[in-house]
């Protein structure tokens, strides 16, 4: 394990009341290479993004490519390697996984169950970060404590059991929603195009639809679905923890 379980109840209760930009600053200078911050270009990521690149021009950032995202998402891409001047780490599925998926189940087996998104998900995402996380001693999310229920009590900073043991920081997990847009507006971080046609939550094409007035901003999120994780694999050991 990279830090003790001690250690980072410590620190944990250090940052709770420190900025995101002090977190981040710490965690580079310990971490920084064996660090990457996961982004989906959603405004979180963007955020993290940002502040973690103003503190090291050459931090690591890595974007899953499920192969099934938006048309506005490749466009982000190209954005932030232009705007950013940075190599963005960008991860596909293992070729032979999918087609023995789709050759099995068909290209849209996640609207058949759950057990299929998972599939799906596993795939096109989780498979992809344990394999990214199993060259790192640290990584990065943009996730917020008011995105959903199995959000509501992320740490800052945890150990990811499910990941080697490895260390998991949520540097905004405290963040409000008019403290990303402020960020946004202050520092001209480019913002997805998404989110001006209802969009509240972004994630592959299929599988995302725009939210109506009064909807929680995850419902859009496989949307078909009852269960009310809504969450994809990515997370899931914070989540049970
Ligand atoms: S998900 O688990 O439902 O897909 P969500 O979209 O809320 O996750 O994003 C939560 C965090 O997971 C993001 O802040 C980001 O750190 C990471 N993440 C989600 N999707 C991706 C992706 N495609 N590539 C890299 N990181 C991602
Ligand atoms: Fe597959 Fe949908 Fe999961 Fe994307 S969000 S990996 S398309 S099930």
């Amino acid at each position: 394990m990279v830090l003790s379980k001690e250690e980072v109840q410590k620190l944990d209760e250090e940052f709770a009341k420190k900025s995101a930009e002090e977190f981040l600053g710490w965690a580079l200078n310990r971490f920084h290479p064996k660090m990457a911050l996961a982004n989906s270009f959603q405004t979180e990521d963007m955020v993290v993004l940002d502040i973690a690149w103003r503190i090291q021009p050459k931090v690591r950032v890595f974007t899953l490519d499920t192969g099934r995202l938006h048309q506005e998402t490749y466009d982000m891409m190209d954005r932030v390697r232009d705007q950013y001047g940075m190599n963005l780490e960008i991860l596909v599925p293992d070729s032979a996984e999918v087609e023995a998926m789709v050759r099995s189940k068909g290209q849209n087996l996640f609207y058949q169950s759950t057990e299929n998104r998972h599939e799906c998900c596993g795939v096109r995402k989780v498979n992809l970060l344990k394999r990214l996380l199993s060259g790192v001693d640290c990584w990065v999310t943009g996730l917020r404590r008011d995105q959903w229920a199995t959000r509501s009590s992320i740490s800052k900073i945890e150990i990811d059991a499910g990941n080697n043991g490895i260390v998991k920081l949520n540097p905004i997990a405290d963040w409000t929603d008019q403290q990303l847009a402020d960020y946004i507006r202050v520092h001209n971080v480019p913002s997805h195009a998404l989110y001006q046609k209802g969009f509240t939550s972004i994630g592959c094409l299929p599988c995302t639809r725009p939210t109506q007035a009064g909807e929680n901003p995850r419902a859009g999120r496989w949307w078909w679905e009852q269960d009310l994780q809504k969450e994809c694999g990515l997370h899931v050991a914070a989540a049970e923890k």
